[in-house]
């Protein structure tokens, strides 16, 4: 595997940027290299439906800010597909409007957990009706929203951020408090809009006193970012990174394959994001970070790894990944645990719960796609054991209708000997559209 790529814009990134947009005080903010995913389409779309003007060419996306108070309701209800930060994000800023919403989606995000930001929306004094916990949400907006401090009881930047961007629409401080810090793309934005956000250091009394309480009931430090409402967003022009986490398949790929050397350019190296970058070393691999920058308040650069197979762990417990390393892996993990089939001494996967309630439940996908290459692994309920190293051998496959769960077969395939067959390949396009063709491009035959 040889050559230069780009990935597609950050979809994280994208998503908030286009919210942000939206809820600027007028102007336009242009992004450049907005996020090709299928999700992040949805988040377009489902701000036309609410009033905005989104005018797209390619990866470049135009949006009139509309203010925080949206325009109009919408008739339909807003198809969020299959993106839960989608509907998460959206959730907060409907939360505070003076219209009522639904917000829905596809079949695998119908089940996914909502009450996370349903509890915290209506102690801000939404009214949100929902399906036993999951969508279509009925959100009553009320506008202006109470102020909160909050602790989410799992770590989630969806969550995080559904609280902030609400927030904006509150009287007073709303506080968010994390025992377990995510990544922080929500307020590096909201600064980049002119938004004044806090973190621990300048967060008010009421706050404080619960940051201690969690300190003391969990023992370990809480992180604490908070902003005032009502707040004033300016339209400012962004332009986005490429997203790590689709960089991450082509990374394990290379590693993997000897001889290659393949760099990633222009990718998001967020601290909060680069624990990958970091694995891969411990694990070790030979990965390198040049020519970073800062850009629309994240830093960037080009990423270079080179090939060698099979691998050995060149730091103590690099074998290990649980506690609050998961969080800054957590969409990582399905590609890591092929690379835990690789690596001498495999890998363990732990506290990973969450993995089960993302687009499909990961950690049984890959358990049994896993087995049916002939990896040898076990299965925890809040994680899996892969053993390593191990040859693979072709077999059928099923991504579950999943694009990263596509993506870690296919890179699992590719290492293994023989042909396999991947049933839901097309998933790869909520995320990463140009996976297939950027892949071909990239292999040497
Ligand atoms: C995301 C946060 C993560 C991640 C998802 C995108 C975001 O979810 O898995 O792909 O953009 O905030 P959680 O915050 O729910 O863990």
């Amino acid at each position: 595997m040889r050559g230069l790529l780009p990935v597609p814009g950050d979809k994280s990134l994208s998503h908030r940027a286009a919210l942000l947009a939206a809820l600027a005080d007028g102007g336009r903010t242009r992004i450049e290299n907005f996020a090709t995913s299928a999700d992040c389409a949805a988040t377009l779309a489902c701000l036309e439906q609410l009033g905005v003007s989104v005018r797209r060419q390619g990866t470049t996306v135009k949006i009139e800010g509309a203010g925080l108070k949206l325009p109009r309701a919408s008739v339909a209800p807003l198809d969020c597909g299959n993106s839960g930060t989608t509907m998460r994000l959206l959730a907060g800023i409907l939360a505070g409007q003076r219209f009522n919403s639904v917000l829905t989606g596809d079949e695998s995000l119908r089940t996914r957990p909502m009450r996370r930001v349903i509890e915290p929306l209506a102690q801000m004094g939404a009214r949100i009706e929902s399906r036993a916990g999951c969508a279509p949400l009925i959100i009553n907006g009320r506008h202006p929203l109470a102020s909160i401090s909050y602790a989410p009881p799992v770590a989630s930047a969806q969550i995080k951020s559904c609280v902030l961007l609400a927030g904006l629409n509150a009287d007073g401080r709303t506080a968010v408090v994390e025992r377990t810090p995510t990544r922080d793309h929500t307020e590096r934005l909201l600064r980049w809009f002119g938004v004044e956000v806090a973190t621990t250091e300048e967060i008010n009394v009421r706050a404080h006193a619960e940051t201690e309480m969690i300190e003391a009931q969990t023992n370990t430090s809480a992180h604490i970012v908070s902003l005032a409402g009502p707040a004033r967003l300016a339209a400012r022009d962004c332009t986005l990174p490429g997203d790590i986490s689709s960089a991450a398949f082509f990374l394990v790929a290379a590693a993997l394959l000897p001889d290659s050397e393949l760099t990633i350019s222009e990718v998001g190296l967020n601290p909060t994001r680069t624990q990958i970058l970091d694995m891969l070393g411990a694990l070790g691999a030979d990965v390198r970070v040049e020519h970073t920058r800062e850009q629309t308040n994240e830093p960037v650069g080009d990423v270079r790894v080179r090939g060698r197979g099979r691998l050995a762990p060149v730091a103590r417990d690099a074998n290990v990944l649980r506690g609050s390393v998961i969080a800054a892996l957590i969409d990582e993990l399905p590609i890591l645990c092929v690379l835990g089939t690789q690596v001498q001494g495999g890998l363990s996967v732990r506290d990973a719960r969450e993995l089960r309630v993302k687009e499909t439940d990961r950690i049984s996908a890959m358990v049994k796609n896993l087995r049916a290459l002939g990896a040898e692994v076990e299965e925890y309920e809040d994680g899996l054991f892969v053993n390593g190293p191990v040859a693979l051998r072709g077999a059928r496959l099923d991504a579950y209708s999943d694009h990263r769960i596509a993506m870690a077969c296919t890179v699992a395939a590719l290492i293994a000997t023989g042909e396999s067959e991947l049933a839901g390949a097309d998933s790869v396009r909520i995320s990463f559209p140009e996976f297939f063709p950027l892949l071909d491009s990239v292999l040497e035959r």
